[in-house]
């Protein structure tokens, strides 16, 4: 499906009744990499899932887009859909994106899950890195994150190459101007440390233990900060750990809901 959120064309998936669960896709990702999620929840719940704006079917912005850019159209497609107040999971760049979303719309905020993410801000070289990767990108073409990103959203000892071609599935059709813009506005983002303490819904930190790409540190730091988190670490899961361990984190997900949206 499609919606046109500030003039730009929104590609989405929207299954299910009730009350709206939205996930929001990490980067380089597009929405299909929610799909095990999406088919799991559909027949009890209302599912959303966006691909952000420049990924998927989205179109893409010819510049940076911020953190709150990609919060506002989620926003907006929420708006169009006449949802009300959602439960928001954000995986990674998701995650930076439900924690603007957070601060810019609290009333339009039921849940939040936080999946493999941070909320701080990239230190000067991770940002100067980012920018580096987005002149790489301009020159070479998207591929190129999709080399270096792939391997590392497993945790090190899965060797499954059956999963690994899922994943590399997932970061696919990808643009130049999609990924680029999303590395500029990731260098870019504000901390978010400061607005973790105003998060007033019930809130899911969860990773995988061998999270490579965002230490599990992070999250514990996450969850201390939140007054109304809870904080899962899954085993023998890295990044991408909606998908590796699909299962465990389905289980949980489902239990996590029921409370706030009703069995
Ligand atoms: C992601 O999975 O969205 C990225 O690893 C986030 C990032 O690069 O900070």
């Amino acid at each position: 499906m499609h919606a046109s959120v500030d003039g730009f064309r929104i590609g989405y998936t929207d299954e299910g009744r009730g009350p709206p669960v939205v996930f929001v896709h990490g980067f380089p990702f597009q929405r299909e990499v929610w799909r095990a999620q999406v088919d799991f929840l559909k027949a009890s719940r209302r599912v959303v899932a966006p691909d952000l704006r420049g990924f998927g079917e989205s179109q893409a912005a010819p510049d940076a887009v911020s953190m709150e850019r990609f919060a506002d159209d989620v926003h907006g497609l929420l708006a169009s859909l006449r949802t009300g107040p959602a439960v928001l999971i954000g995986h990674s760049m998701g995650g930076y994106v439900a924690l603007a979303f957070a601060s810019r719309y609290p009333r339009m905020l039921a849940g939040l899950a936080l999946v493999a993410t941070r909320a701080v801000k990239d230190t000067p070289e991770a940002a100067a890195a980012r920018r580096a990767t987005a002149e790489k990108v301009r020159a070479e073409g998207p591929r190129i994150v999709v080399e270096a990103m792939a391997p590392k959203m497993l945790s090190p000892g899965n060797a499954d190459a059956a999963m690994l071609a899922a994943v590399r599935g997932f970061m696919s059709p990808l643009t130049r101007e999609g990924v680029i813009g999303a590395l500029l506005g990731m260098a870019e983002r504000r901390d978010a440390t400061g607005t973790l303490g105003r998060i007033d819904v019930p809130t899911l930190v969860v990773t995988g233990a061998d999270d490579v790409l965002i230490p599990p540190a992070e999250s514990e730091r996450m969850a201390r900060a939140i007054p109304r988190a809870r904080l899962e670490i899954l085993p023998d899961a890295g990044h991408l750990v909606s998908y590796e361990r699909e299962a465990e984190f389905n289980r949980l997900l489902a239990e996590w809901l029921a409370p706030i949206i009703g069995p």
